[in-house]
């Protein structure tokens, strides 16, 4: 399959929206390389963290960024919603952006040989990494059924009201940020196919997003 034939698929939406497990999904069933951008952000953060420094300070983010190369992605330490909030922190500051963009680019444009192309999510894939992908979905849910998704991913049925209403607080929080923010807002593409989950469980979405893909094919 030649470079011009590669599938790119840029998969945008909110927070707790179903990206990830649609994103590795659709991954798996079309051999493509994945790149979850959010965990770059939160990278980011924890690396500021780390160091003593705050989020919303440009200088202690962009030295926190240019750490990424050698920064541990898989760290578990990474998925709270509290590294969510320092992620969309240093997500504002358009250095951080323009620093990690020549990145996620090229992971887009340069899918290994065995993989039959590359699928990229996050925030701003369809309208400012990824624009000419010929294929975006924006994917969605209303904000207290992403919370109730993060409180059960993070606490399992242990969780207190108390619990929920803080991580119901921390999501609305970061969803003004990352809509209101002046760099790469998150905003669904003109082009991007929209899927609400609020009332689909991931084999629905699963299905809705192949059906768009072959619409495209
Ligand atoms: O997993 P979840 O949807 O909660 O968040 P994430 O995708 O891990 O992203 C964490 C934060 O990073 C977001 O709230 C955004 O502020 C920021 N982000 C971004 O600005 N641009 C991206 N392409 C990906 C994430």
């Amino acid at each position: 399959m030649s470079l011009k034939t590669k599938l790119l698929i840029a998969l945008d939406g909110p927070a707790a929206s179903g990206k990830g497990t649609l994103a590795r999904k659709l991954a798996e069933h079309y051999n493509l390389a994945l790149l979850d951008t959010g965990k770059l952000y939160r990278a980011v953060g924890w690396n500021v963290l780390k160091a003593g420094g705050d989020p919303e300070n440009e200088d202690d983010a962009v030295a926190a960024t240019k750490k990424i190369p050698t920064t541990d992605l898989s760290n578990p330490e990474l998925k709270s919603e509290s590294m969510g909030a320092a992620a969309s922190k240093v997500a504002a500051i358009p250095a951080v952006r323009q620093l990690l963009a020549d990145f996620q680019r090229h992971f887009a444009n340069n899918p290994p040989a065995d993989k039959n192309g590359a699928i990229l999510d996050g925030r701003d894939i369809g309208t400012v990494i990824c624009p000419d992908a010929p294929i975006k979905i924006f994917i969605t849910a209303d904000v207290e059924t992403r919370a109730k998704r993060r409180f059960l991913e993070e606490f399992g049925n242990t969780g207190s009201e108390e619990e929920y209403r803080t991580i119901l607080e921390e999501l609305k929080a970061r969803d003004t940020r990352d809509v209101n923010r002046a760099t790469s807002p998150l905003k669904k593409a003109d082009d991007a196919h929209l899927i609400d989950t609020t009332n689909s469980d991931i084999e629905a979405v699963f299905e809705a997003a192949i059906t768009y893909v072959s619409s495209k094919e």
